[in-house]
C-alpha cells in the first residue's frame, strides 16, 4: 500500500495558497484543538451571514452536538443574496453542460432569481418551514435550484440519486412522508434517456403523503401526467414572483436527509442541519480545494450522493465559486469527455473518484493526451481508497507533475472533509489521506477504544463532535447512538479500518463492517441480501464485496434455492436484474454463485469473512452456473469463527 515517494507543494504553489506551509496548517490545527469555541466562533463570523447571532458556540450532550446554538441564518441566502452586493453579482456560478452538448452559464443573480421563483412555486403549493420534499432529477441546472428553493424556505430536501429504482425511491418517499416530490421526465445518460417519471409513478402507488409532483422538462420524451397531482415545472413557474425573502432559519434547523447504506436492510436517513453544515463544507473549500475567486471548479459527482450536496452546491456556491455541472457519462460520446470540457471551459481545480481514475487509466494515455490541460492547478480524489499505482498516474498524465492532489477522506455521515492535505501546506504522500483537518481530532483505537500506536491496524475514530456531524438519523436517534458512539465508548467510529504512521499521516484500509464500496458508492450487505430474498426463487442469500480492478468492489452474492427445477444461468440473470429493479442499477450483482447451503457459525451467523476469502482467492471456482457445497468449508471454518 505505502509508496516510497513523498510529494511537497512547490513553491509555487505555496506561495500563493490559502494555507502555506506546515507552521501555518500547525497553528490552525492547535487553535481549533485548544480553543475550538474561539476558533469555530470567529470562523462562522467572517464566513457566514446570520441575522441573528448565536448564544454560544456548542453544546454537547453525548452524542447529540448542536452547533452555534440559538443563531438565525439561512443556507440559500448564504450561497445567493450575500453575493449579490459584492462582484460576485454577475459571476457565473453553475456552469452547465448537458450531455448532448447543450450549455449555460448562470450567474449569481440569475440563479438567485430561478431560486426565488421556484421558492414561490413551492409556497404555492402550501409548502413550509419542516415539511419534506423528495428530489429525484438529473444533473440539470434545476436540480441545485430545487436545493436553495428548499433551503430558502425551511423544507427539508432529500435527494434521491437518479439510479435508484422506484423501489428504493418508495422506501425513501414513505420513511421521510415527504408532501412534494420534484423530478424530471427523464435525463441523459450514454446517449439514452434515464426515465425518472415512470419510476416515480411506480413509487408513488403506495406513497400517500405525497399530494405533488413537479417535473421539469428535459428529455420532451411522453410521460403520464397524472391530473391534480403533477404539474409541469414550467407551467408552475410562469408569473412566479421573483421576491422571496429567505427565512430567518434556527442554526440547527434540518436542511436535508441523505439516505446511505447501512449494516442492516434498511437505508439510514442521515440528517444535516444548517449552520454548522454550511460553515465546515465552506471552510473546506478554501483548505482543501485552495479556491480563488477566479477558479473554475469543477467536481464530478451526482448531486444525488453527499460530495455532489456539499461540493458541488453548498460549499462552492456559499464560498461563491464558479461551479460546474456536467449531466452525463465521462465516456459519451468518446472516453475523452471530461478531459474535451476541462480544455473548453479552462477548469482550474478537478475533483473525481479513483474508480473514475481507474477507468481513464484502462481508456488509455492517448484521450487525455490529446487535450490542453495546461488550465488545471489542483486536482482532488473522494469516495474510497485510491492505490498508489493510479495517484501517481492521475498526478502525471492529468497533473502534469505540477499538481498537487488532495485525497480527501469523509463520508455522508461527518458532512464535510475530515482528513485531507491542505495542497499549499502537507506534503503528500500517494495513497494516504495524511492529516487530518482543523477541529478534527482522529485516533486509530482497539476495540477498547485504546490507540494501538503508530503504524498499527485499528478502527478509525473520530474523539470531538465537529459543526458538520450529523445530527441524527431521520425519526431513529436510537439507531444514531448505536450505530456511531456505543460500539466503541464516547467516540465516532467511522466504519473504517486504518492505520497511522509515523509522521501522523492517515491510511485508510476500508471498511470494517458490512458495507461494500462500489466506485466510490456504498452498498450494504444486508440491503441486497434482503432484495434477493423477496425473490420467489430464493431460499437465503449472502452477499460480500469482491475486490475489483477499477470499481474497488464488485457486488458478490451466493444463494440458496427454494426447492425446484431452476435453470441457474436464467436465473443467475434474472436475479441480477432483480437486485437493479429493488435497488437500482449500480448494485447490480457482478456474480451470483448457488449453493446447497451457506457457511454459518454455530449459533447461525453467516461467515461473510470466509465468503470474502472464498471470492478473493478463488479458492471455489465458479461464475454464475456452478453450485457449490460449501459444507466442507463450512465444517473446516466454523470452530474458527466462532471463537
Ligand atoms: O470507507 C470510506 C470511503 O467511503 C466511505 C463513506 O462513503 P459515503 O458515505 O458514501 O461517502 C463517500 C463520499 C464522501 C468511508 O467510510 N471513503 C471515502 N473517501 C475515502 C474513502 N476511503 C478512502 N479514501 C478516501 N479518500
Amino acid at each position: 500500500m505505502a509508496s516510497a515517494n513523498v510529494y511537497p507543494p512547490s513553491s509555487e504553489f505555496a506561495s500563493r495558497a490559502y494555507v502555506q506551509g506546515m507552521d501555518e496548517y500547525r497553528a490552525l490545527y492547535r487553535t481549533a484543538a485548544e480553543r475550538p469555541e474561539e476558533f469555530w466562533g470567529e470562523l462562522a463570523e467572517k464566513e457566514l451571514f446570520w441575522f441573528e447571532k448565536w448564544s454560544h458556540v456548542f453544546e454537547w450532550h453525548p452524542p447529540f452536538a448542536k452547533w452555534f446554538v440559538g443563531g438565525k441564518t439561512n443556507v440559500s441566502y448564504n450561497c445567493l443574496d450575500r453575493h449579490l452586493a459584492t462582484h460576485r453579482k454577475n459571476k457565473v456560478a453553475i456552469l452547465w453542460e448537458g450531455e448532448p452538448g447543450d450549455q449555460r452559464q448562470i450567474s449569481y443573480q440569475e440563479l438567485h432569481r430561478l431560486v426565488c421563483r421556484f421558492a414561490n412555486v413551492l409556497k404555492g403549493r402550501g409548502l413550509k418551514a419542516g415539511d419534506r420534499a423528495v428530489i429525484y432529477m438529473g444533473m440539470v441546472p434545476e436540480l441545485p435550484v430545487a436545493l436553495l428553493a428548499c433551503a430558502r424556505l425551511g423544507v427539508t430536501h432529500s435527494v434521491v440519486f437518479g439510479g435508484f429504482s422506484a423501489e428504493a425511491l418508495k422506501a425513501r418517499i414513505q420513511d421521510l412522508e415527504a408532501q412534494v416530490v420534484i423530478t424530471g421526465d427523464g435525463s441523459w445518460r450514454r446517449g439514452k434517456e434515464v426515465r425518472l417519471k415512470d419510476a416515480v409513478d411506480e413509487a408513488l402507488i403506495e406513497c400517500p403523503s405525497v399530494k405533488d409532483v413537479i417535473v421539469l422538462q428535459r428529455t420532451g420524451s411522453a410521460i403520464a401526467m397524472k391530473e391534480g397531482r403533477d404539474h409541469w415545472w414550467h407551467d408552475l413557474d410562469q408569473g412566479a414572483s421573483e421576491v422571496c425573502p429567505a427565512e430567518e432559519l434556527d442554526s440547527e434547523h434540518p436542511l436535508y436527509v441523505l439516505y446511505t447504506s447501512g449494516t442492516t436492510g434498511k437505508p439510514k436517513g442521515i440528517v444535516h442541519t444548517t449552520a454548522g453544515y454550511l460553515l465546515q463544507v465552506t471552510a473546506t473549500m478554501k483548505w482543501v480545494f485552495d479556491l480563488r475567486d477566479e477558479d473554475t471548479y469543477w467536481c464530478t459527482a451526482d448531486i444525488g450522493w453527499v460530495t455532489g450536496h456539499s461540493y458541488i452546491v453548498y460549499g462552492p456556491l456559499s464560498a461563491g465559486a464558479t461551479t460546474m455541472m456536467y449531466e452525463g457519462a465521462p465516456d459519451f460520446p468518446q472516453p475523452d469527455r471530461f478531459w474535451r470540457l476541462i480544455e473548453k471551459y479552462r477548469v482550474n481545480i478537478f475533483y473525481t473518484s479513483p474508480t473514475a481514475i481507474r477507468s481513464f487509466i484502462r481508456q488509455g494515455d492517448q484521450w487525455p493526451n490529446a487535450h490542453d490541460l495546461s488550465s488545471l492547478r489542483l486536482l482532488g480524489s473522494v469516495g474510497e481508497p485510491i492505490n498508489p499505482a493510479a495517484w501517481e498516474w492521475y498526478y502525471k498524465v492529468i497533473g502534469k507533475e505540477r499538481c498537487p492532489i488532495v485525497d480527501t477522506w469523509w463520508q455522508t455521515e461527518t458532512g464535510a472533509i475530515m482528513i485531507s492535505a491542505m495542497p499549499g501546506a502537507v506534503p503528500l504522500k500517494p495513497g494516504s489521506g495524511s492529516l487530518p483537518q482543523p477541529g478534527i481530532l482522529c485516533d486509530v483505537v482497539d476495540l477498547m477504544g485504546k490507540p494501538v500506536g503508530d503504524n498499527a491496524e485499528g478502527f478509525l475514530v473520530i474523539k470531538r463532535p465537529w459543526p458538520s456531524i450529523a445530527r441524527t438519523l431521520w425519526r431513529d436517534p436510537d439507531r444514531y447512538r448505536q450505530q456511531y458512539w456505543e460500539r466503541i465508548e464516547g467516540v465516532y467510529m467511522t466504519g473504517d479500518a486504518a492505520r497511522r504512521d509515523e509522521d501522523g499521516y492517515y491510511w485508510i484500509l476500508g471498511r470494517v463492517d458490512d458495507v461494500m464500496n462500489v466506485s466510490g458508492h456504498r452498498l450494504s450487505t444486508m440491503e441486497i441480501e434482503s432484495a434477493l430474498v423477496r425473490h420467489p426463487a430464493v431460499a437465503e442469500a449472502a452477499v460480500v464485496g469482491k475486490p475489483h480492478e477499477i470499481t474497488g468492489q464488485a457486488v458478490a452474492c451466493f444463494v440458496t434455492l427454494k426447492k425446484g427445477n431452476w435453470n441457474h444461468h436464467e436465473l443467475g440473470e434474472e436475479l441480477r436484474k432483480w437486485v437493479a429493479h429493488e435497488i437500482g442499477s449500480f448494485a447490480k450483482p457482478e456474480q451470483i454463485r448457488f449453493t446447497d447451503s451457506l457457511p454459518k457459525t454455530r449459533s447461525g451467523k453467516i461467515m461473510r469473512r470466509l465468503l470474502r476469502e472464498i471470492v478473493t482467492s478463488n479458492t471455489v471456482a465458479g461464475d454464475v452456473t456452478t453450485l457449490e457445497d460449501l459444507s466442507v468449508v463450512t465444517r473446516l471454518s466454523a470452530q474458527h469463527d466462532e471463537d
